[in-house]
């Protein structure tokens, strides 16, 4: 414990505003941005926009504006979003920053002054969707897959990278798991990839695109949008001091490198898994230590898209849900890795049953649970008897610390394995585990029957919240502040304590007040 953690997403297009499959990688990386720190790591999370490119210049033109103008518009939708849902990103990136720009022009030159980059000429079939050259044979009837759209053929000048010098390296670095791929299915298709078809190397530069960074020794090109868009990765921590000072960055500071996640679905898996770690060796610096590829979303079995009008935005789910409720629905829709179904019936399903009849339940029926056994306490001691339960002072606290040792166990590697649905699976469990143990042991029975051991089992359920509040703090952070205010707790002081300390059985004081709030999750109605 106690290392460093850099987290990154894709910086995303700004061709439109943000949608659900933006929303999932961004969510995720979060949630695990978020657990890091709570255990303790130096964190780093890093999110953004792409804004260069042949189509965005094309997108920008169309809706009849300058691309600076188009694209500061998009970025605040995305960063209105991002703020919207509570993330936590320590900085957000634009590939139009004045910084960045001079941080691709110091990588590429370089890359050129090393022999890496060299002058020659381009011809193939461009996709400008996928701002990739395509082979004949990746096309379905003439027409890229992905964007149902005819590519452009393409002649003309252009700095070659030496793409094809790295193969053997990183295939055997991807092998070797020095740069990891994870699910393994992928790792399998990126070296079937390298295997069969190999790298060839590619078009790093453009003549005939404006809307991009200059090449610093021939300012008639301008980079190939992808290579732009990588050094995100590096520009965002401060690499070459070309950004203001970031709170752990300072100039330069190239502490966080490598990246121990790159979060995407698999689109973009090949070019990263090519290109990136290319540039990263012919820059000589580390390759991140792991890609994950989650899945792919469809909604109702169908691809998302405008023409269809299944698209769904952030907002929408904030709108029906509320922030954590949105954060919830997206982190546990899919086997984090499998490609997923997705729909409004499924949410709607899952917000009542897990948040409103689930968590939101349970603490509710908890909090009432204490007032009401208060009530008895006090009722009976007022008619004189001498009865020792008292919410006050537990007398029998049942010490849960193995149990609740193994859960977070399970729920620290999962997390160290970006397994962030089946994290999630252990907070249901416990859930699942409280309403099943206050229905076994009906601790309004045990004080009608002056029971004195209604004081530890009221114990047991409230610290047991405890912890499931830390568990939920990364997936739903305003809910855990909720559900430790409920508790009689100060949000401050439990973000604050060590992790070690805050896992161990017991740190709910016995003298705790409970504090009835707002239902945390409001049924939704038919
Ligand atoms: N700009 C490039 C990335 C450059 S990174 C150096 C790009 N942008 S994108 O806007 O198209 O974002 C693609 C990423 O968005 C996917 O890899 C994934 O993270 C997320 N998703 C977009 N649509 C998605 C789904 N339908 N389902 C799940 N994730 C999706 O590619």
């Amino acid at each position: 414990m106690n290392k460093k953690f850099y987290i990154t997403t894709p910086i995303y297009y700004v061709n439109a505003s943000p949608h659900i499959g933006h929303t999932y990688t961004t969510v995720a990386a979060d949630i695990l941005a978020r657990y890091h720190r709570m255990i303790g790591d130096k964190t780093f999370f890093l999110t953004g926009t792409d804004e260069h490119g042949a189509r965005i210049e094309e997108v920008a033109k169309k809706a009849g504006k300058e691309p600076q103008e188009f694209t500061d518009e998009i970025a605040a939708s995305f960063q209105f979003a991002w703020d919207e849902l509570n993330i936590s990103n320590d900085r957000f990136i634009r590939t139009s920053e004045e910084g960045h720009k001079k941080v691709v022009q110091k990588a590429l030159q370089k890359m050129y002054d090393n022999g890496d980059i060299y002058l020659g000429k381009h011809e193939g079939l461009y996709c400008k969707g996928c701002e990739q050259y395509k082979n004949e044979k990746d096309l379905v009837e003439g027409k890229c897959p992905d964007h149902k759209t005819v590519p452009e053929k393409m002649s003309e000048e252009s700095y070659m990278f030496k793409l094809s010098k790295y193969k053997d390296e990183l295939l055997k670095k991807i092998k070797k798991d020095e740069f990891k791929i994870l699910p393994v299915e992928k790792k399998n298709e990126v070296i079937s990839f390298y295997e069969n078809e190999g790298l060839n190397d590619i078009s790093f530069s453009r003549k005939n695109v404006k809307w991009g960074v200059k090449l610093p020794w021939d300012e008639s090109h301008t980079a190939y949008v992808w290579s732009d868009a990588f050094l995100n990765y590096l520009t965002g921590i401060g690499w070459k001091g070309e950004i203001p000072p970031t709170p752990f960055s300072k100039g330069g500071n190239m502490e966080f490198w490598p990246a121990d996640a790159h979060l995407m679905s698999k689109d973009i898996l090949r070019v990263h898994a090519t290109i990136w770690p290319a540039m990263l060796l012919s820059l000589g610096l580390d390759l991140p230590k792991t890609l994950f590829i989650h899945g792919y979303f469809m909604i109702d079995g169908q691809k998302m898209s405008k023409s269809v009008g299944n698209v769904i935005t952030p907002n929408d789910l904030v709108k029906k849900y509320g922030v954590d409720g949105a954060r919830y629905l997206v982190a546990s829709a899919a086997v984090f890795g499998n490609d997923g179904d997705i729909g409004w019936g499924k949410f709607d399903e899952k917000y009542n049953a897990d948040l409103a009849n689930g968590i939101g339940n349970l603490l509710a029926r908890s909090i009432a649970l204490t007032e009401k056994l208060r009530e008895a306490a006090v009722e009976l001691q007022n008619k004189g008897e001498n009865f020792q339960f008292s919410i006050f002072n537990f007398q029998t606290i049942f010490n849960d610390q193995i149990l609740i040792s193994k859960n977070w166990v399970d729920y620290n590697v999962l997390l160290d394995l970006i397994q962030i649905d089946k994290a999630l699976e252990i907070i249901k469990l416990q859930v699942k585990f409280l309403d099943n143990y206050i229905t076994a042991t009906k601790p309004w029975e045990l004080i009608k029957n002056k029971d004195e051991k209604s004081g530890g089992v009221m114990y047991n359920i409230l610290e047991r919240i405890r912890h499931i509040a830390l568990m939920v703090y990364p997936f739903m952070p305003d809910t855990a502040e909720k559900i430790w205010e409920s508790l009689g707790l100060n949000v401050q002081e439990e973000m604050s304590k060590k992790f070690d300390e805050a896992i161990k059985w017991g740190g709910l004081p016995v003298d705790t007040k409970v504090k009835k709030g707002e239902a945390l999750f409001p049924r939704l109605e038919k």
